[in-house]
């Protein structure tokens, strides 16, 4: 069963895409009486039409999570037009402290998947607070800024979406890093294509483009939701993907005790190994600036730890 701890926007969404996928049954969550519930009973009309079946649930009651083979927290608070991931932190770090207990009192197995924003830091709250093993605590970004950069750079090349591969690893955050130097347009190296300015462009773009979409529709909605689905897809199925998310680094990547998005495999242990990867001394530095700012972000709430 994928638990749902919040059944919001983006909760919803990926429910809604995990349901009818038929990957597994489906329970939602949420604190907002009847949300949880009305969700859950438009999902499984849904899926009846459809064919597809597998149960879907909803509740206020944070029991209704118990079976859990993963839960995903998009519990808290959203961007609104102007805001940083960073201007949410206080708040959702007692939302997502206290739903992390509840996770690991009635889904004491699942791998915890957190979405809340800055999700890097909620993400190191989700491993302190459910006291999970490192695996079985990933956080949702990379894959999500790596959808951007390859929308931006296939926009710009006028190439498929297929044709792009790439990475964008870091902070999911004002510091996010995409590697031009890892990304190929059907095996061609990107940095044949296009150039200096061009590349700072595309990044510049990936970076600005989630707030554009904010100040247009109030939410990010279906990009984030796709980026949970494929997490959970790797994770119920034991994909074994590799996938740029958020994991507790002990020493990988010059970082320790914090968590941030780096390339890892991902299966039904959760993260079963973190992949390494040669960054330059700019590519590293920005990766540092990164680190550095989740750092902050956890000391100012080291109090709620
Ligand atoms: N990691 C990413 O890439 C990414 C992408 C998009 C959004 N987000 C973040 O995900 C979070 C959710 O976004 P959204 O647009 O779905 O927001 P939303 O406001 O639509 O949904 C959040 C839900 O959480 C619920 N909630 C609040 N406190 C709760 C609690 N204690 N227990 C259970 N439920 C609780 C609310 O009732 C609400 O339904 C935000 O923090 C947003 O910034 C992250």
């Amino acid at each position: 069963m994928i638990g749902f701890l919040g059944a919001g926007r983006v909760g919803a969404q990926a429910a809604l895409e995990v349901a009818s996928a038929g990957i597994d049954d489906v329970t939602l969550v949420d604190i907002l009486p009847g949300l949880a519930e009305g969700e859950a009973m438009d999902i499984s009309q849904k899926i009846a039409e459809t064919g597809v079946d597998v149960e879907v649930n909803g509740s206020t009651d944070f029991s209704a999570l118990r079976g859990s083979d993963v839960v995903v927290i998009t519990a808290g608070l959203a961007r609104k037009p102007g805001m940083t991931r960073m201007d949410l932190l206080e708040k959702n770090a007692g939302i997502v402290a206290a739903v992390a207990k509840e996770v690991a009192k009635h889904a004491p197995m699942a791998v915890a998947l957190t979405v809340t924003n800055p999700m890097d830091v909620m993400n190191y709250v989700v491993f302190r607070k459910t006291l999970f093993p490192k695996g079985r605590v990933v956080g949702m970004g990379g894959i999500l800024d790596l959808s951007r950069f390859k929308s931006t750079i296939s926009a710009m090349l006028d190439v498929s979406h297929s044709s792009v591969t790439s990475l964008v690893i870091g902070e999911h955050g004002e510091n996010m890093l995409p590697l031009p130097r890892h990304t190929s347009i059907g095996g061609v190296p990107l940095t044949k294509l296009m150039d200096e300015t061009q590349i700072a462009q595309a990044n510049e773009t990936t970076r600005r483009v989630a707030i554009d979409v904010i100040s247009k529709k109030g939410a990010t909605v279906d990009a984030p939701a796709n980026g949970v689905v494929r997490m959970v897809k790797a994770i119920a199925w034991d994909r074994k993907e590799v996938i740029p998310a958020s994991a507790f680094l002990e020493g990988e990547y010059g970082v320790e005790g914090i968590c941030i998005g780096v390339p890892l495999v991902l299966g039904a242990k959760g993260v079963e190994r973190i992949l390494p990867l040669d960054l330059d001394d700019k590519e590293m530095a920005q990766f540092l600036r990164g680190a550095k700012t989740i750092r902050e972000g956890i000391a100012s709430i080291s109090s709620l730890l």
